[in-house]
Formats: structure tokens, C-alpha cells, sequence
């Protein structure tokens, strides 16, 4: 009986595991946004605060908010903000996008960094 139980119990950890290698926690995520990205960047669509809008960033062409003044360096930049660029990217801003002025030194922590971005990919 111990034993059964034991195999069920493994097959649900199995099971919970979410099918994308390292999906995120997007709920997570909005907490990790509010805390560190909020006060410069805004989840609506059309609202720039010091940073453009983040709404629909994940699959959207780097310095592409109308009406936001970018940086040379971001203007420049010829990224598309899919999961694997803004992973790189968040991780430490400056390495990706020499002379950005986003005053951010970047969020090491692989686990909030994926939940961050899967909180992005809602933004939609
Ligand atoms: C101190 C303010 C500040 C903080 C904190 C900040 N940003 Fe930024 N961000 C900016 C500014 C300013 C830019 C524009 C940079 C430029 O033009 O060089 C920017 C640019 C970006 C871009 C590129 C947007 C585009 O349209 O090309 C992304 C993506 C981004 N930030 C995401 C984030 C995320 C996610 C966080 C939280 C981890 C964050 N930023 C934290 C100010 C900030």
C-alpha cells in the first residue's frame, strides 16, 4: 500500500509539472513587475511613464511605441521581445542593449525572471 501511494504521488508531480521547460508563474510575475519594473513602466496600452508601455511587449520590435522617445541605442536595437531576448535582455539590460538609458541593473533570479516574463506574455 505504502508503495502505491508512493508511485501515485509520483505520478502527480509528473503530471503538475508544467509542459514548457521553464514556464513561469505569472501571478508571481505581476508581483515581481509591480515591485521592480511598475514605477517606470506601464502594463496599459498607450501609457508611457519614464519607460514605454509594456502592454504587448512580448513579440513586439524593440522601440516600437509610437510616441515614446527611445534612446539611439533602443531605436537601433533590431530586437523582437520574444521570451528568449527579454530573458537575456532582463538579465542584465545593458549587455544586450549597450547605451540604453533604462536605469536597470537587471534581475539575475532565473525564477522570477521567467515568472516576470510569463506575467508580460498576459499583457495582451
Ligand atoms: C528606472 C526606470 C526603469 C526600470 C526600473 C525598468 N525600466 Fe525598462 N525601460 C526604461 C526606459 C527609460 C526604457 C527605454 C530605454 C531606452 O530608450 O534606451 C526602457 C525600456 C525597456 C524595454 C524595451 C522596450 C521597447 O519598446 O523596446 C523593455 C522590454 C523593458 N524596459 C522592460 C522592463 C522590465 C520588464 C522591467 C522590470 C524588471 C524594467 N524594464 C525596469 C526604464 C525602466
Amino acid at each position: 500500500m505504502m508503495r502505491l501511494s508512493g508511485v501515485l504521488a509520483a505520478a502527480f508531480v509528473v503530471l503538475a509539472i508544467p509542459s514548457a521547460a521553464n514556464a513561469g508563474d505569472a501571478a508571481a510575475g505581476q508581483a515581481v513587475f509591480k515591485s521592480i519594473c511598475g514605477g517606470c513602466h506601464s502594463p496599459v496600452a498607450g501609457k508611457n511613464f519614464s519607460g514605454p508601455s509594456l502592454f504587448g511587449v512580448v513579440g513586439r520590435k524593440s522601440g516600437s511605441v509610437v510616441g515614446f522617445k527611445y534612446s539611439p541605442a533602443n531605436l537601433a536595437a533590431g530586437l523582437t521581445w520574444d521570451v528568449a531576448t527579454l530573458d537575456v535582455y532582463l538579465k542584465a539590460p545593458k549587455e544586450k542593449v549597450p547605451g540604453t538609458t533604462m536605469v536597470y541593473a537587471g534581475l539575475k533570479d532565473d525564477t522570477k525572471r521567467a515568472d516576470l516574463i510569463a506575467y508580460l506574455e498576459t499583457l495582451r
